[in-house]
């Protein structure tokens, strides 16, 4: 069986040509859509996420403003930012990098930030508009696996999908997402995580698998029924003896994959497109909604 390579870049290509229009409209109304991200700590390979996304939004003439903070910030002088942002009209949307330092706490946080802004989704009240199957934001890497599957015709209704992994950034937002009674879901969903004993058995009758699990190479391709599809949401870094030291992979063992599954996500340019793609998007339906809300 051939095994076809989703790209993230030509699925995203596609998404990026479907917002010109709304952002002509926009900026033909003076808004410029605007994210602020805040940043705390050093952390490689979170200044890596947010440099990739801020890139993007300079590239569509978009605007976006990163506010950094040292390691050891208080949790009182983000809480005093994010309430800054939540009243600077400049800014459509907010987004909290994760993870954060151990002094501060995540659910306080992102509680915080006005649920119109929280282009991230994972504010409880955006969380919980998804749950009863009415989402305003969904979180953008679960997001991006629903568009990605879209673009490539791949129907998951009706079909059996295992999750792996549970995260609230995720795992958990997918799993529901997967299950709402709608033409582009409907599936009878599995969610696997590290409680999980003998996964083969959940992965060998999945038509469908995400990996979101964060563990290089997990998945081989004797686990998975011939014909699966495989999204792979994991990013790792793995060391070699490489002049860089290290080399990137997904949570699935590509080799063994190919002439298993029907179709496989890469890593890179699988959904991590797709997730920055799915950002821009909710940054101008935030900005959207931020002109229909001053009409009221
Ligand atoms: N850390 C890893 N992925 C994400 C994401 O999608 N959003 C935020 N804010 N932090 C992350």
């Amino acid at each position: 069986m051939e095994t076809k390579i989703l790209s993230g870049k030509t699925a995203s290509d596609s998404v990026y040509k479907s917002l010109k229009p709304r952002i002509s409209i926009l900026k033909n109304k003076d808004i410029t859509p605007g994210l602020a991200v805040i940043l705390v700590g050093n952390d490689i390979p979170s200044k890596l996420y947010v440099t990739g996304k801020t890139k993007k939004f300079q590239t569509l003439g978009l605007y976006s403003q990163t506010f950094n903070f040292s390691g050891d910030a208080s949790q009182e002088s983000i809480l005093e930012k994010i309430s800054e942002l939540n009243r600077n009209s400049d800014f459509h949307g907010i987004l909290v990098q994760l993870p954060l330092p151990p002094q501060i706490n995540p659910e306080t946080v992102l509680e915080s930030i006005n649920p119109l802004k929280d282009v991230d989704g994972f504010h409880p009240w955006n969380l919980g508009k998804l749950c009863t199957g009415n989402p305003q934001f969904i979180p953008c890497t679960p997001k991006g696996v629903m568009r990605i599957m879209e673009f490539y015709n791949i129907d998951p209704a009706g079909k059996h999908v295992v999750v792996v992994g549970r995260s609230n950034i995720v795992g958990r937002p997918l799993s529901i997402l997967m299950s709402l009674k709608s033409s582009s879901a409907n599936s009878t969903v599995t969610l696997c995580h590290s409680g999980t004993k003998n996964i083969s058995i959940f992965t060998l009758s999945a038509d469908i698998i995400v990996l979101a699990l964060g563990k290089p190479e997990f998945l081989r391709g004797d686990q998975i029924k011939k014909g699966a599809v495989v999204l792979d949401v994991g990013i790792n870094r793995v060391s070699d003896n490489s002049e860089k030291g290290y080399y990137i992979t997904g949570d699935a063992h590509m080799e063994s994959l190919l002439g298993q599954a029907s179709a496989v996500t890469p890593v890179p340019f699988g959904l991590g497109p797709m997730t920055i793609a799915m950002l821009v998007e909710n940054t101008i339906e935030a900005a959207e909604n931020y002109i229909e809300k001053s009409r009221d």
